[in-house]
């Protein structure tokens, strides 16, 4: 079935991105603020719950895709895991996750990288992919959102170790369209019951915790 792309939005842009980074670098110099929790505390706390007892153990390799400010790493790192890498394409995305990380979580490493048109070899292989609002911002980008979401999910498989786990929060896709796109190279372990929320202008989507497992 031929899927039909979003609208697109600024919030697919790398220009977006580097002046919403910017802006929380000069907050977080100024006011200790680490920036936004996107799509919610609830949704990111049910999400690293299930995290806590899917039964991988404490030391396994975990990348966070489009990690922002670290929040979703640093919540990991609280509870005691331990081989924990951030990756985002925007620079000020990494230089606000590593001063927020800095004091309490030294632990955490952080990496510039692009999850479409980098190379995944140079990353090393994951436990598990985690995913909060990266995918809708590749599906949201004005250029080639169809091919880069096949270029995404084409990187995630290539990341993951046999027994890998990819778990993917979308506001912009429902349950059923990220189980429709990812299950062409993965298979659905479980989706994970979350809230509602909004997101870029979007009309009151529910937000979809899914997760997926190497084939
Ligand atoms: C909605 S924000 C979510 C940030 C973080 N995951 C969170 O939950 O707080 C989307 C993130 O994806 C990053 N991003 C977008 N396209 C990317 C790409 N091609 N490669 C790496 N990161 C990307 C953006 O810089 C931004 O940090």
């Amino acid at each position: 079935m031929e899927e039909s792309e979003l609208d697109s939005s600024e919030l697919g842009t790398y220009k977006y991105w580097k002046e919403a980074y910017t802006k929380e670098i000069s907050n977080f110099e100024d006011h200790g603020d680490p920036g936004d929790v996107w799509f919610g505390e609830e949704s990111a706390f049910r999400v690293i719950d299930w995290i806590c007892k899917c039964g991988i153990d404490k030391d396994t390799p975990i990348i966070d895709l489009g990690c922002g400010n670290g929040h979703t790493l640093s919540e990991l790192a609280k509870e005691g895991f331990t081989n924990l890498l951030g990756v985002d394409y925007c620079m000020e995305a990494i230089t606000l996750a590593e001063k927020v990380a800095k004091s309490e979580y030294p632990i955490l490493k952080f990496q510039v990288f692009d999850i479409i048109t980098d190379d995944v070899k140079n990353l090393g292989s994951f436990g598990l992919a985690h995913d909060k609002g990266t995918y809708d911002a590749v599906s949201l980008n004005p250029e080639n959102a169809k091919e880069n979401r096949r270029k995404y999910m084409e990187q995630i498989v290539d990341m993951l170790t046999d027994t890998g786990l990819f778990v993917i929060t979308s506001c912009n896709w429902t349950d059923a369209e990220l189980m429709r796109h990812f299950s062409e190279k993965m298979k659905l372990k479980c989706v994970i019951p979350t809230p509602q929320f909004k997101f870029g202008g979007k009309v009151g989507s529910v937000v979809s915790s899914v997760v997926f497992e190497k084939i």
